[in-house]
């Protein structure tokens, strides 16, 4: 045959493989409101910057009648391509082909744009649409998930992954995503179950729709497996690019720099505002965190998950940072299980990718309860300590108001090898709150009391003056500076530009056994 001729089959052979499933289970795709695996990956990546690998693959299994039904690429599309001119290595299942389920061929897919992922060091992103294991391979797919999910493992703190959940993610499928650094799940599309309805009802007797037991909804704010809710397929890809945007490309790198025309030395007088006159009144974090960070642009992770610690992403003076922060307006800031959770995975996600931590403390202290005792705080509680404690990526905190007990400690405090750590003059470091506080130390003076309410209110204010301040703490070291709130954003960034190159180690060891 002529090269001409080759050529003209390669293009068919090509234009076959580009069709998925075909038409008709095309159309029913976008019935659903999804886009296809192809669209999908063509929104994400830069413009012309896909290349494809494995478009010929085809399943082996010819069980079930499987022999017959052969579609080139089989139910997975996978390649290369760069998002902002920077290259990352992307799957997309295609549920036109037998549901997007998984075959030992589609695992091999996966597993190669893996390897090269982590062997050139660029993020690794999942688009997820999948039925779950090919029941017709039987163990072929179950072996399959296994070497994923060792990939995911292995590669985990090398490169960046990140899951988008954008239609079911049903059995063993959920598992990839889970051991990832970020899931996003699609509104009304994008479900993740362990065991759906049926199974459930037979075994359980509880009944549940699909949304119910497994929607983006559940997992952000239930579960807490999911971290970016979207509203459609779009509005996934975009919230995708702008967490890379954010992120290295590896654990060797540092985040990119972008240039920003917000002033490093800009004071802001609205800090002199954000907290009540009355310490027992809360505030809404999220507004100090925007007028610190550049150009007020703060990308949240786990927004509606654990609402009472806030954790996400900014800029500072150009630089990428993380942000761990109490939000004083739910729960009054009190670190509870979740909170714990939520904020120790992505303090451990920032130190493997050399992002540095601003943490922002307001807290009056670790959740009281016997739910949460028996939920196990103790436990849960503790990885906040590990995670801050291993960490050695720049540590600046910043004290703005409460800092009591276990959780001042647990804040990114000098104990933990917090490398700059700052409070307001507003700020209250001490055991406990002054209330609770002096009704351990003085129950005698003040039962024996002639006005119980009089000499309780003079010990409150007597320990107030002595110990709810930051200057016990900064006459000892425990905090650098005691700063005017309106310098706070000048003093980060001058930190973060005297740690850019901090080296800090740990004892040789194979890895710690952080409680879980
Ligand atoms: C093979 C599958 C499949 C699967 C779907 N299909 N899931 N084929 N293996 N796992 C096929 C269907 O037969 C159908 O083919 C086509 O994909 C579209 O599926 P529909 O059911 O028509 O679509 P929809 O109504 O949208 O429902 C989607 C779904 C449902 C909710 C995902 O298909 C479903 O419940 N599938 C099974 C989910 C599941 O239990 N998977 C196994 C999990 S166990 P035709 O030709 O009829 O159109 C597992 C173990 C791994 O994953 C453990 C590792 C640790």
């Amino acid at each position: 045959m002529a090269i001409e001729k080759k050529i003209e089959n390669l293009a068919k052979l090509r234009a076959e493989s580009q069709l998925g499933g075909g038409e008709k289970r095309i159309a029913a795709q976008r019935e659903k409101g999804k886009l296809t695996a192809r669209e999908r990956i063509s929104y994400l990546l830069d413009e012309g910057t896909f290349e494809e690998l494995d478009p010929f693959v085809t399943h082996r299994s010819t069980a079930f009648g499987l022999g017959d039904k052969q579609f080139l690429g089989d139910a997975v599309v996978t390649g290369f391509g760069k998002v902002s001119g920077r290259l990352v290595y992307i799957f997309a299942q295609d549920f036109t082909i037998f549901g997007g389920s998984l075959s030992e061929v589609v695992a091999e897919k996966i597993c190669k744009a893996m390897d090269l992922a982590a062997k050139n060091g660029a993020p690794f992103i999942g688009l997820n649409d999948s039925g779950g294991a090919r029941i017709q391979e039987g163990v072929e797919s179950l072996a399959g998930y296994g070497n994923i999910f060792l990939r995911n493992t292995l590669y985990s703190g090398v490169v960046p992954q990140i899951s988008a959940i954008m239609g079911p993610s049903a059995g063993g499928a959920v598992y990839s995503p889970a051991i990832t650094d970020f899931i996003f799940m699609v509104k009304g599309t994008g479900q993740m179950y362990i065991t759906g309805p049926e199974v459930i009802k037979a075994v359980t007797g509880e009944e549940v729709t699909l949304e119910q037991l497994g929607g983006a909804m559940v997992h952000a704010s239930q579960s807490g497996n999911c971290h970016f809710v979207a509203e459609n397929d779009h509005d996934c890809l975009d919230q995708v690019r702008r967490l890379l945007s954010y992120l290295p490309q590896n654990n060797m790198e540092e985040a990119p720099f972008v240039e920003t025309n917000d002033d490093p030395n800009r004071k802001d007088e609205g800090l002199l505002h954000i907290l009540p006159e009355d310490a027992t009144k809360a505030y809404d974090v999220k507004e100090l965190i925007r007028m610190l960070v550049d150009n007020g642009e703060f990308m949240e992770v786990h927004e509606h998950f654990a609402a009472n610690m806030v954790t996400g992403f900014a800029r500072l003076g150009g630089r990428s940072v993380g942000i761990v922060a109490q939000q004083p307006s739910v729960s009054a800031g009190c670190i509870d299980i979740d909170a714990s959770d939520k904020a120790a995975r992505f303090v451990r996600f920032l130190d493997c990718f050399n992002i540095p931590i601003i943490t922002l403390c307001d807290v009056p202290g670790y959740m009281p309860g016997i739910d949460q005792e028996y939920g196990g705080i103790i436990r849960h509680g503790a990885k906040l300590l590990f995670a801050y404690s291993e960490a050695t990526v720049p540590k600046i905190t910043v004290i703005t108001r409460k800092a009591y007990g276990g959780a001042y400690i647990a804040m990114s405090s000098k104990h933990l090898r917090g490398d700059i750590n700052y409070a307001w003059p507003t700020a209250e470091i001490a055991v406990m709150g002054p209330d609770g506080a002096v009704n351990i130390i003085h129950r005698e003076a003040i039962q024996k009391s002639d006005n119980p309410e009089e000499t309780r209110r003079n010990l409150v204010a007597e320990y107030k003056e002595k110990f709810a301040n930051p200057y016990v703490s900064a006459a000892r070291g425990y905090i650098d500076d005691v700063i005017d709130p309106r310098e706070t954003r000048p003093k980060l960034i001058k930190a973060l530009e005297m740690l850019q190159n901090k080296r800090d180690s740990s004892p040789p060891k194979k890895h710690g056994n952080i409680p879980l």
